[in-house]
């Protein structure tokens, strides 16, 4: 007799051997029981976790000579027919292999008809969300007005894509993912009948590579028994798998908790030289992460844990490594991994990357933690500023200064370069932001140099136009500092200064001064009087920021100095 695959072999062939799916199981039984059969259903969920075996099951319960019955004999030519999927009152239609025109015109035709022999008239449609539109609409017709003794089973992975029109006129059953457990079971009562011998760790490789298909648990089990024979061993079965094992996992984990990023590079060498897929690697690591965030969450003996009790003690010891966030984030960092890998033409920097942020990432938290903390202490804020965590850290004129409205009169424009982040900090990566700027750091002009240059700006602005030059004109005074131009009016030249605060106008004297100081500039306009004492304000905001309390926490925290201050209350 020729071989017959596993998952064939052991379909189940009655309602109590169809392993999970309690409640869906027993609404079926209960149905079949009381004569209470719908003439329509939807039986959605993952591949090879009982759709189309229950459908067939169903079919018997309602044809076997002895139907209808939850227990259907198996020996009657109705069973027996419906289990070789030659019945003539039930059919199986692919409504994936040629989207089932054909066989709906044909069903139509044939639905009309009384079952030849059986009770029931029975169409299991697989794939049912792959019907055309006509096909749809010839099907609606046929649930609308169901024929006497007859059923439909549309089963599908995606029930989303069935028309609403359809979905309303069946009951609906989501099969769902077999757990872990469920699977181990129906392995090991598997493995039982075929006699043969397994090790713990080959059992569980194999039920945790089936991510909670059946079917899929049972064809990699026909893998490992054809390669290894009577008896399954854990290191062959995870090489056979392309698993690692389990070791490299824990590994891993144990260096990303040093912070080993060495470490952490050179397994995803060893694992691509070893011809290991990164992609899929990723998948398995993501599942050992997601079970270890579960046992922190949940204790190591929670039945949501996909792993087997060898398995847990292990993990167990692991958690206390991490806080429950830890584990979020890197189930975060891997989840989005994943995802990007499909995509990647070199998948293993994404994976290097995922797994260096890891490394990693523990160091950020107190920032975030401190930014918290810092934030949680200052009065009523911007709520745009508070988003951007890194930038108000590094702009510590902010929180030294109560926002007040802007005066008719701004002071300050177009900046440029990104007006914060000025704090310089030792510990704390380097942001783009950061390094940008310094590669555009201000270079200092001394004061003799500069005089001359002011009839410089006023020549290129008067190219740019005559009014911007006009403004330039009433100039009492000008101070570069900083990368920043001040210039300074009487307050009876006020026009000038509202003429220069629209922002066109003061994109060009920006580019204009830029010019003539040959480097990126900031602009400022400024009546004398607010400036006070003159070259005193900026020491001022300068002095407010450095006893502020937040500023002087950052400072402290953070190790770094105060390198410029922007007095952003007069923007
Ligand atoms: N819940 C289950 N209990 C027992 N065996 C199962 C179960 N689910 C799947 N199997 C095994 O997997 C095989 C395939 O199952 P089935 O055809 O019912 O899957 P399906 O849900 O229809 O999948 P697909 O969406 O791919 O058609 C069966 O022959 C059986 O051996
Ligand atoms: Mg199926
Ligand atoms: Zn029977």
């Amino acid at each position: 007799m020729s071989y017959q695959v596993i998952a064939r072999k052991y379909r189940p062939q009655i309602f109590d051997e169809v392993a999970g799916q309690r409640l869906i199981i027993d609404t079926l039984k209960n149905a079949v029981l009381n004569k209470r059969v719908a003439h329509g259903y939807i039986f959605s969920g993952g591949r090879g976790v009982g759709k189309t075996t229950t459908a067939r099951i169903l079919a018997k319960s309602l044809n076997c000579i002895k139907g209808p019955t939850v227990s259907p004999c198996g020996e009657c030519p109705s069973c027996l027919e419906i289990a070789q999927g030659n019945s003539v009152d039930v059919f199986e239609i692919d409504a994936a292999s040629n989207r089932g025109i054909d066989e709906i015109r044909e069903l139509r035709e044939n639905v009309r008809y009384l079952p030849a022999r059986d009770p029931y008239k029975v169409f299991i449609i697989d794939e049912a969300h792959m019907l055309t539109t006509e096909a749809f609409n010839a099907l609606l017709k046929t649930l609308e007005e169901p024929p006497p003794r007859s059923l439909f089973v549309l089963c599908t992975t995606e029930a989303h894509k069935l028309p609403t029109t359809i979905q309303s006129r069946c009951q609906h059953f989501s099969f769902r993912l077999l757990d872990y457990s469920e699977i181990r079971e129906r392995l090991e009562w598997v493995l039982n009948k075929e006699q043969i011998e397994a090790d713990e760790g080959a059992l569980s490789a194999v039920a945790e590579a089936a991510e909670g298909s059946l079917r899929d648990a049972l064809s990699l089990l026909d893998q490992a028994i054809a390669s290894s024979g009577k008896r399954l061993e854990e290191s062959h079965v995870r090489q056979l798998l392309g698993v690692v094992p389990s070791q490299v996992l824990v590994e891993l984990v144990e260096a990303i908790d040093a912070g080993n990023t060495r470490q952490v590079l050179e397994t995803v060498d060893r694992l691509s030289t070893e011809g290991y897929e990164l992609n899929h690697f990723c998948g398995e690591f993501t599942r050992y992460i997601r079970n270890l965030a579960v046992a922190k969450s949940c204790g190591s003996k929670s039945p949501l844990l996909q792993l087997a009790e060898s398995e847990r003690a292990h993990l167990a010891r692991l958690t206390e490594r991490f806080s429950e966030e830890d584990l979020a984030r890197f189930f975060q960092i891997l989840i989005r991994a994943e995802g990007e890998m499909r995509y990647a033409l070199n998948p293993r920097f994404q994976l290097e990357l995922a797994l260096l942020k890891m490394a990693h990432v523990r160091k950020l938290t107190p920032i975030e933690k401190l930014l918290g903390g810092l934030r949680g202490s200052q009065p009523a804020e911007d709520p745009k500023a508070g988003a951007k965590s890194p930038e108000r850290f590094a702009s510590p004129s902010v929180s030294s200064e109560k926002r007040t409205q802007p005066p008719p009169q701004p002071v300050r424009s177009a900046p440029a370069r990104p007006a914060n982040d000025h704090a310089r900090s030792g510990p704390i990566a380097s942001t783009a932001a950061e390094v940008n700027e310094r590669a555009t750091a201000p270079v200092p002009i001394s004061q003799e140099t500069l005089d001359p240059r002011l009839d410089k700006i006023k020549t290129l602005a008067f190219g740019q136009s005559k009014l911007l030059s006009s403004c330039l004109d009433p100039v009492t005074g000008w101070r570069f500092e900083n990368g920043e131009v001040r210039f300074l009016f009487s307050k009876n030249s006020s026009w000038a200064v509202d003429f220069l605060s629209a922002r066109e106008q003061q994109e060009k004297l920006r580019s204009v001064c830029a010019e003539a100081l040959g480097q990126p500039v900031k602009i400022c306009v400024t009546l004398e009087d607010q400036e006070g004492a003159g070259p005193r304000v900026r020491s001022s905001a300068r002095e407010r920021a450095e006893s502020d309390q937040g500023v002087e926490a950052i400072i402290k925290k953070f190790q770094c100095t105060l390198v410029d201050v922007i007095d952003l209350s007069r923007e």
